[in-house]
């Protein structure tokens, strides 16, 4: 017999060949539940003592939990059973016996991030990494869709994009070298080439303080285009995140209903055009609530505050010039503030930052020796202001704080199998 998923089990009637991991067991004199998880769903399946041989009885009451097995029967529906069906056992094969399993119920967060390759096959974890695939899935096809081309930038990298304090340092044979955080400098160099492009990369950065909203390692989503001004590559932003949450509502309504993440929400959201205000405008607003300087960035309670006060996410733009990275150029009709934009969500705060790029190699540099940086590792990039320079714009997104954001998640690390954090880059 052809095996199938519990899925595809579920929706049959009569005999049935399904295989799996043994997700819950409970045994008594006269029977023995097995609750079978497959990628698919989980299904219950009973042994009952006066139906089966004495081989099939013996074998069922040395099942323990995550036991590899395969199982015969016949499937009916069965409202108390935990997803609506029972599977009779006629025939089961142990594939494997598994030792005592080390995760039980109430572990502490600290004890599941250690034995994480086993916490993997949680309902939760699986649940979120089934979001993961399409949240990918609809960004490169979204991309496609709007023709722009995948690009790949290198990850060791000789110089700082953005802030030097979150750099890794490699070596690289007897010199120093850093992990990526961005792809934005060559991609700028790449426009040239093929006009609009958009990666999904690993970006690195040493974030030193423990936040709900930062890994160390995580996956950037990236877009760069040539004659693109702001207001284009916002229109590019918002529309990528909602084709991303209109296909996780097609695609993982169990998943979202599983994570207890408000779907009507994202319904509504993806049917409005998005507020955009200016960062002045924010801090209008949020200065009725909380102080808040102007000159400085947005804290998480100040973009938490704001985001709670709108039913759309927010585009902030207009950002002071002054904290902004080398790369954003002064607003010509406001030379206080630069042409980026942040996008604020609920429960995440920055999904998105993205800008307008400096033509300027003058007032690049100016910026740059600001900061304290060397102007030779740039020579690469005002190359590219030198050769057919024109108006380009791109933005980076977390991904991960996408899915955490769409999963309803409390913690990033929520939103990746492996989580590299502050302090930890084990299992
Ligand atoms: O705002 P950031 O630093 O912008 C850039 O790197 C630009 N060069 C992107 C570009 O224009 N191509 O990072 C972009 C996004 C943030 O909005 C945030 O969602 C995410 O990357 N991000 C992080 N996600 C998880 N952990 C971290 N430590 C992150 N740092 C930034
Ligand atoms: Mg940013």
């Amino acid at each position: 017999m052809k095996f199938i998923t519990i899925e595809e089990a579920m929706k049959k009637n009569g005999n049935v060949a399904i295989r799996g991991w043994v997700y819950r067991e409970r045994k008594s004199n006269k029977f023995v539940f097995i609750i079978l998880r497959d990628h698919t769903d989980i299904i219950q399946c009973v042994v009952k003592k006066d139906n089966v041989s004495d081989e099939l009885w013996k074998k069922a009451e040395k099942i323990t939990i995550e036991s590899s097995v395969e199982i015969f029967g016949k499937i009916k529906k069965d409202k108390r059973a935990p997803t609506g069906y029972e599977i009779d056992v006629d025939k089961m094969n142990i594939i494997q016996i598994a030792e005592p399993f080390p995760i039980t119920k109430d572990k502490s967060t600290e004890y599941l991030l250690e034995k994480r390759h086993l916490w993997l096959r949680s309902r939760k974890m699986i649940a979120v990494m089934k979001v993961r695939d399409t949240v990918f899935n609809s960004i490169r096809e979204f991309f496609r869709k709007k023709g722009f081309y995948e690009f790949h930038a290198p990850i060791i990298v000789p110089r700082i994009a953005e802030e030097g304090p979150t750099l890794f340092e490699v070596k690289y044979f007897d010199k120093k070298a850093y992990l990526t955080q961005t792809w934005q400098l060559y991609a700028e160099a790449a426009i040239f080439a093929l006009e609009k492009i958009f990666t999904i990369s690993p970006s690195f950065r040493a974030e030193k303080s423990k936040t709900p909203r930062h890994l160390t390692e995580y996956w950037h989503t990236e877009v760069e285009a040539a004659w693109y001004k702001l207001d284009d590559i916002m229109d590019i932003a918002e529309d990528l995140v909602k084709y991303v949450i209109k296909n996780v509502i097609k695609k993982n309504k169990k998943e979202i209903e599983y994570l207890k993440s408000d779907i009507n929400y994202f319904k509504k959201i993806i049917g409005k055009k998005w507020k955009r205000m200016t960062y002045d405008e924010a801090l209008k607003i949020l200065n009725k609530y909380m102080k808040v300087e102007y000159g400085k960035d947005l804290r998480t309670i100040e973009e938490a505050k704001l985001t709670s006060l709108f039913d759309t996410p927010i585009f902030v733009t207009g950002y002071p010039k002054d904290i902004m990275a080398f790369y954003k150029p002064k607003d010509p009709k406001n030379p206080k503030v630069a042409l980026c934009f942040d996008l604020l969500v609920k429960n995440v705060g920055e999904l998105i930052g993205g800008s307008e790029r400096d033509l300027s190699i003058e007032e690049m540099k100016k910026a740059l020796k600001k900061s304290g940086e060397k102007l030779d590792a740039y020579e690469f990039y005002f190359d590219t202001r030198r050769y057919g320079a024109v108006p380009h714009s791109g933005f980076g997104l977390g991904t991960e704080r996408l899915i955490m954001w769409i999963c309803n998640l409390d913690h990033i690390r929520g939103a990746i199998p492996f989580p590299r954090t502050i302090n930890r880059y084990e299992p």
